[in-house]
């Protein structure tokens, strides 16, 4: 194993670290015992993309270390992110007998780490659970801050997203940059696309450093990599450290993402969730320009130029691949959850490190920021 860099999350209800190292995964027991974690039954919630890989070094490793391990593969999409899935594995865990001194290993992207960390939370009333994030998108995101849900099918059958879950930290998270050797390179892009949001938020400086390093970053170099995911790790702990449950600052973390689940919602299917990121976030910075707030050589401007620099530089769309009205839009966003009290809330970036929530900005604004990356 590399040498091991470790963020600590400290929230209100716990502590622990995020340990990023190449070659961890094959050294799960040992971390998982340096981490106060001794089961004698370990469930293993695994993506079947890296059920035979990532999640198999973890087995050999915790085997190895006598723990029974009972490995439980899912299919990673959003429609099996639902509470069918979470009632399947919990039943899985049941027969497999895994009781209170147990404790899950999740094991995959988001989707598992989410549904795997709902389990978790919740199987007899709360075990143990251990993140390893096997997408960039997870390692930087989802598999730290302890959120954990699934989705809800509507009457229509349209999934309305993470409608179901808890705020439950993990235990401790381990992130592999060799797990990323096999992921599909718009996956990796993907997950670039949340890196970028996070250097407008907390790290303008890594806007640069990506673009000096796409090469290595694409070609998946263990080195590399460990770097980007310990430098997004380090804002996501602050993040999340100083508003565990989103009552304020951790909404900044929405940055795009309004923006982008119209996307998702509209063009269903042509974009990743990172892509529809990637072109909210420049919707975002346009946003920002519209409302004035912005200086020309600090501002709005400036960080709009720079993050489609950077988009450009990944390879990653700083516009819709079909045109869409605005006004079309406009009123999927009103959708999105986070319209709160009848007002859209969205995530402006005044310049970088400047990021506000606002609750009242006017449909025109938004229209024109929906035009600079394309709508019609
Ligand atoms: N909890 C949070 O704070 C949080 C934050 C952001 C996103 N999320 C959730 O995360 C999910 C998206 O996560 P994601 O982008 O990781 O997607 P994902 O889990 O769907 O994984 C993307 C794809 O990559 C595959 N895959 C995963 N690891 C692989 C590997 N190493 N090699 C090859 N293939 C691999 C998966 O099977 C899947 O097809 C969404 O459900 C979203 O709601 C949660």
């Amino acid at each position: 194993m590399d040498a091991l860099e470790a963020i600590t999350v400290r929230t209100a209800s716990a502590i622990y670290p995020v340990e990023v190292a190449s070659g961890a995964a094959r050294h799960m027991a040992e971390r998982m015992a340096a981490a106060g974690l001794r089961p004698s039954r370990v469930a293993v919630i695994c993506d079947a993309a890296v059920e035979s890989s990532t999640a198999a070094e973890v087995d050999r490793s915790l085997s190895a270390a006598g723990m029974a391990v009972a490995r439980i593969g899912m299919q990673a999409t959003e429609d099996s992110k639902t509470l069918g899935t979470l009632g399947d594995l919990c039943e899985r865990m049941l027969a497999d007998g895994i009781d209170r001194s147990g404790a899950v290993v999740a094991v995959g992207g988001g989707v598992v780490g989410d549904v795997a960390g709902f389990a978790a939370a919740t199987y007899m009333r709360g075990i143990p659970c251990v993140q390893v994030p096997t997408t960039l998108l997870a390692m930087v995101d989802a598999a730290v801050g302890g959120k954990t849900a699934v989705n809800l099918v509507r009457a229509d059958g349209t999934l309305a997203k993470n409608m179901v879950g808890s705020f439950a930290q993990p235990r401790l998270v381990v992130c592999d940059p060799e797990c990323l050797a096999t992921l599909p390179v718009r996956e990796l892009r993907s997950g670039l696309a949340e890196c970028v949001k996070h250097a407008v938020i907390a790290d303008p400086a890594m806007l640069a450093w990506i673009r000096g390093r796409i090469d290595p970053i694409l070609a998946r170099d263990p080195a590399t990599l460990a770097q980007l995911v310990a430098r997004n790790v380090k804002i996501k702990a602050e993040v999340v450290g100083a508003d565990e449950r989103e009552d304020g600052r951790r909404a900044v973390l929405n940055l795009g993402h309004t923006f982008a689940h119209a996307i998702e919602s509209l063009l269903h299917g042509e974009c990743t969730h990172g892509e529809a990121v990637a072109i909210g976030t420049v919707a975002a910075c346009r946003l920002a320009g519209v409302l004035g707030h912005g200086s020309p050589d600090h501002g709005s401007a400036h960080l709009e130029s720079a993050v489609r620099e950077t988009l450009s530089a990944i390879g990653l769309p700083a516009a819709l691949p079909a045109a869409r009205p605005a006004e079309e839009l406009l009123s999927a966003m009103a959708s999105d959850k986070k319209k709160r009290g009848g007002a859209l809330h969205l995530v402006v970036p005044f310049a970088f490190g400047d990021v506000r929530v606002l609750g009242d900005v006017p449909n025109d604004a938004v229209r024109a920021a929906w035009r600079a990356v394309g709508a019609g």
